[in-house]
């Protein structure tokens, strides 16, 4: 029998932590987190996610800005609100929704980002230090994985571990992460130009499958016992919703999970931590700033 990763219950328990801490710089008279988040454009997912950063925030007591942009805004005018961002004392961390329109250099972009108020560690600066261990911003979704994996007890230490998918987001950054001196696994990242996927993947005692394919991860991929950490949220059209899609994982989540030891479900896995994750960060923005 599996033990399903309850990534909602951990999240809001973090949650809860960092609502406790707001209440304590209130009563301290403090400066309340302030995070900011740019939008560009009307992609329907980017515009749930920020709603849901928002939402977050009025949730536990962090103060939020959004901006939005036509999608034709010039990258000029962007890179200057950013400008803006990075020298107002109010805002403690701000993010830029990804993806841009292709008119917009999404590197230039996360390279104007100041790095001490980059919550979504996507700045060089912060990559670079996760990658030799320093005190930085870590990308949300490779930062909730870990998470998970601690309060999990999941034992990391030499263990095969196969990430599926080199995204600059999760794949890679959670491939640096998990072969760090702490967590001590031996990494192997996969993708499309991998030979003989399918046998890497059936020795692995850790899956990560973030590679944005529907039920990509197999019964038969999957070794008995395996730990399966599913980051895919794809919207697949259904009529069983009111919406007309449904979130769906990159694991065949029914056929997989009777084999596994852990598994994360598709949604409440790793989405909910993903989003605390980037509260995560705000908190520490600002407390660098106090
Ligand atoms: N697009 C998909 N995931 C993310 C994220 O974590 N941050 C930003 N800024 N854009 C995204």
């Amino acid at each position: 029998m599996y033990t399903l990763i309850d990534g909602k219950k951990v999240a809001s328990e973090i949650k809860r932590e960092i609502a406790d801490e707001v209440k304590r710089i209130i009563d301290a008279n403090e400066k309340i987190p302030h995070l900011a988040a740019i939008l560009v454009g009307d992609n329907g997912s980017s515009q749930t996610y920020v709603a849901h950063k928002v939402k977050d925030c009025e949730e536990v007591g962090f103060r939020s800005t959004l901006i939005r942009f036509e999608k034709d805004i010039p990258e000029s005018d962007l890179l200057n609100k950013i400008s803006e961002l990075n020298t107002d004392k109010e805002i403690d961390g701000f993010i830029v929704q990804l993806p841009l329109p292709i008119h917009i250099s999404e590197n230039k972009v996360i390279e104007s980002i100041d790095p001490s108020k980059d919550v979504d560690g996507f700045h060089p600066v912060n990559l670079g230090k996760m990658v030799i261990g320093l005190p930085g911003f870590l990308p949300a979704t490779p930062y909730g994985i870990v998470e998970l994996i601690k309060r999990y007890r999941i034992e990391t230490g030499g263990k095969n571990c196969v990430v599926i998918g080199r995204s600059n987001i999760v794949g890679r950054p959670v491939s640096i992460l998990l072969s760090q001196k702490g967590m001590d696994a031996t990494v192997t990242v996969v993708h499309s130009r991998t030979k003989n996927i399918n046998g890497i993947i059936r020795e692995a005692d850790i899956i990560i499958a973030a590679l944005g394919s529907p039920s990509f991860v197999k019964a038969e991929m999957v070794k008995e016992g395996a730990v399966v950490i599913d980051v895919g949220t794809t919207r697949v059209n259904t009529p069983e919703t009111k919406t007309g899609w449904k979130l769906t994982g990159d694991v065949d989540f029914v056929n997989v999970a009777p084999k596994c030891s852990f598994i994360t479900p598709v949604p409440g896995g790793v989405g909910p931590m993903t989003r605390v994750s980037l509260l995560k960060n705000a908190l520490a923005a600002s407390k660098n700033k106090r």
